[in-house]
This record gives C-alpha cells, structure tokens and sequence, in this order.
C-alpha cells in the first residue's frame, strides 16, 4: 500500500482552488483521482455536482455496526501571495519537523489522515465500523450546495449514527481538542458608483461625493476600531456566555504573549481586556475583508475616484441567524447611503454558527481514546473560524457531530507557508484508526 505522505503529496499537486474558476479542471482531476483511489480499495461511490462535486464513499461491513460519516474538504484557498511562500505551495515539501503546502492543514491533511486510518483497518482486515466518507469541494467558497447534494444521497447518509468533522486543529500540540462551538458567517461585496468617471479632485471636490469616502463612513458607522459593532438591534439575539465557561476557555488557550509572537502581529487589539485571548471565538466580529477605490499606483494623481469596491464579513456566534443579520446589513446599508449614490450589494456566502452539546457517551469514547494516545487531558474549545458543514450535518441529521483536528496554531492557514506536523500528521492516522473502530 501507498504511503500516506505520498498519497498526500500527490493530492497536493491538485491545484484545487474552489474560488477560481480557472481550476475547473484541477478539481475535476483531483476528484477523478480521489474517486478511483477509493475504488481501488472497494468504496462504492457517489458524486453530486458537476463543477466541485461532493464526493460520497461508503465502506459497508456490517448492517449490525454502527455507521460513521467522516466529513473533509478537498477545496484550499488560494496562495497569493506567492512571493512570501518559502517552498512550492503544490509541491509537498518536508523541512524539519514540518510539512509544507497549500492544504497541507486545510484540509487534504486530514482527508488523507481518514483515508489511511480507515485503509489501515482494511488492511488488517479489522474494520468494525461501516464508514461513509464525505468528502466536499466548495467548503472555502461557503458550501452553497452542501444541503442539497446531501438530499441526493439520504439513502446513504440517513444510516449514520455518529458525525466527525476533522477540519480543525488541536490548541496546544499533543494536547487533543473536540470543538463543540464555531462562529457563523454572512460575507459581503459591497460596489459603490457615484458618477460614470473619475474627476479633477482640486475642480470638484467639496461638489460631489467621493464612493470611498462613503464606504468608509459605513464602515466606521458598522463597526469601532476595537470591534464592537454598531448596527442597532445586531447583539440582540446573541447568547451570553457565562463567566465561568469563559474562565474554561481562557484556562485552556496559548498566552496573550504566545499567540501574539505565532501571528507575527505588531500589536493586539481584543475587543474584551478581559478576556483577550479568546475574544475571537467567543464574540461576533466584522471585518473588512478587502476595500478598493481610486488611484494606487506610482507617485499621485488628483482625482475624485467614481467606484469603490470593499469586501467585508460578520461571524456571528449562537443563536444569531445569518438570514436576520443579512436584512439587518442590507437595510442598514440603504439607509446610509446618500441619496443618488448607486450601489450593489451581493451576499457571497453564509453558514449558521454550530453549537451542541458535548456532554455524549460517543463524544465520552472518543476523548478517551484521544486522551490516551496524546498523553493529555482533552480540551473543549471554541473556534472562531466557520465549518458551513458542521451546522447542516448537525442540523440535517441530529445525530452526535464530533469536531476536531491535528493542525497547530502556526499552520498558516488560507496563508503562505501553510503547514502541518510531520509527527501529528502521523499520530493522527493512528488515533483516527483506533476512533473509528470503537464499539459505539
Ligand atoms: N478549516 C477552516 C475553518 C477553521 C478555521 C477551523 C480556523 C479551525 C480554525 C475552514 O476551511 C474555513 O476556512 N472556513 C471558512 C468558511 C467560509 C468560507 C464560509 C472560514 O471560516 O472563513
Ligand atoms: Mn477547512
Ligand atoms: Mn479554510
């Protein structure tokens, strides 16, 4: 059998990036690749969706074992900026104690880690679990198809007894981590027109509107320097957390210091003092994702710009619904843009914020065997980034949904130099095989 670094490195060399539709082909190739690896090895598969299918692969032992559905993206980010990438982003390269490549973490990493822990059991002719792997490609552009591709196959998915999502990392290395909560989305492009050209800045400033001007008021009216946002009514339906489960999490996260020197930031900025270094899993945030207008190029030119063009993003925490906050934005955004001022505003992507509870006897089974292998206490913890998935399965099928994942801190995730453990990488398949085979 192949070796799981190879098969990575092969899945590596797939540019699969999901936001550009450039790499149509990439993608299909990778799927192409993926679905006959899995033949290979006796997996029945299903493919929904033709541009990034959602690929379905179903290992049958027994109609009296429990079934598992294990949930992967194949889809990265992009890898601009290809200049500060110290190796190859397709290229899986090991140096030192690492290896490096766009998804190496996020998420072909752990897809692979799944394949071979599952391959492993095969192998050894031990499997005692049915397994169902789903494996997506549109989960960086927001999973708009997930639910509907998962209606296509319910025959499959409906038998699952238990979820995994292993899109995550651990919060300190070797010490597990099961993520019981993960922040929403509501992500938005924002194009303003003020005029069909750009004019003379020293004829006609004072006279007319300048679009970037106006993007920066909303956004100075949407959101202070420090985060807290100001759309009236946006706070209202967010579930508190209390004082003691924020002591919990502060308890088990890196220091202040430690996070600050791993992101390489030159200063910090939480938006609770308190409560610093959690304040991005805990809280909802907006931020601008991206912002365009006028002139940037060599030396100055004196115009009023006629366009701008920003991005931006909300996360929202439990109990906010991205449908109520996308009217709030909408209807906000309308009410301050000037009279006469033309403009578009697109929601790009959406995903409900997840939340369960981790007090479960499959979750119980699942900590011990991670405890045991890492030599550590298990840790419940709280993500800021979104899983689209994680709610829909959760949601879709009420059925115990395990969150977790092996990537560390400095993982450069959607960054250059994205990067994973070599030694983690191969703990994981090992705990992955021994999880996947507990008697439920
Ligand atoms: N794997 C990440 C989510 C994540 C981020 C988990 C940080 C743990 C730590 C996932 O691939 C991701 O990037 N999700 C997007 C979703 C969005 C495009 C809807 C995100 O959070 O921006
Ligand atoms: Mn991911
Ligand atoms: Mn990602």
């Amino acid at each position: 059998m192949e070796k799981p670094l190879i098969f990575l490195s092969k899945i590596i060399s797939f540019q699969s990036i999901s936001t550009d539709f450039k790499k149509k082909k990439e993608i299909l190739d990778l799927v192409k690749f993926l679905r006959n690896f899995l033949i290979k090895y006796g997996f029945k598969i299903k493919l929904l969706g033709k541009n990034c299918p959602l690929i379905i692969a179903e290992k049958f032992v027994s109609s009296k074992a429990k079934t598992i559905g294990v949930y992967s993206h194949y889809d990265v980010q992009p890898v601009d900026p290809l200049n500060l990438w110290q190796t190859s982003p397709f290229k899986l390269t090991v140096k030192g104690e690492k290896i490096y490549g766009r998804g190496v973490a996020d998420d072909k990493g752990h897809l692979t880690q799944n394949i071979f822990a599952v391959l492993n059991l095969l192998k050894e002719k031990n499997l005692k679990n049915n397994i169902v792997f789903i494996f997506e490609g549109e989960e960086e552009i927001g999973s708009k198809n997930f639910s509907s591709y998962l209606d296509q196959a319910l025959d499959i998915l409906k038998k699952i007894d238990l979820f995994f999502i292993t899109d995550l990392g651990m919060i300190k290395k070797n010490v597990p981590t099961i993520y019981y909560s993960l922040r929403g989305i509501v992500y938005f492009e924002i194009e303003i027109w003020t005029g069909k050209k750009d004019l003379h800045s020293g004829v006609y400033g004072n006279l007319v509107y300048n679009p970037s001007q106006i993007l920066f008021e909303l956004f100075t009216k949407m959101r202070d320097l420090r985060g807290k946002i100001r759309i009236p009514g946006f706070y209202q339906k967010v579930r508190h957390i209390k004082d003691k489960e924020k002591k919990m999490l502060i308890r088990n996260v890196k220091s202040l210091r430690e996070i600050k020197k791993i992101v390489e930031v030159f200063a910090l900025n939480p938006l609770d003092k308190n409560y610093s270094a959690i304040s991005a899993k805990i809280y909802p945030s907006l931020e601008i994702n991206g912002f365009y207008s006028g002139y940037i190029g060599e030396g100055s030119k004196t115009i009023i710009p006629s366009y701008a063009k920003a991005k931006f993003s909300l996360r929202l925490v439990e109990n906010q619904d991205p449908k109520e906050i996308l009217i709030l934005v909408k209807n906000f955004i309308r009410d301050n843009i000037p009279k006469g001022v033309k403009y578009s505003l697109k929601v790009l992507s959406q995903a409900k914020p997840f939340f369960t509870d981790y007090n479960h006897p499959y979750i119980m089974k699942t900590v011990k065997i991670l405890e045991e292998e890492f030599k550590n206490k298990c840790v419940f913890m709280r993500e800021g980034g979104s899983i689209p998935a994680a709610s829909i399965l959760l949601s879709k099928f009420k059925k115990p949904t395990i969150l977790t994942g092996f990537t560390l801190e400095g993982a450069n995730i959607h960054a250059p130099n994205e990067n994973m453990d070599l030694d983690l990488f191969e703990k994981g398949i090992k705990v992955l095989s021994k999880i996947y085979n507990l008697d439920f």
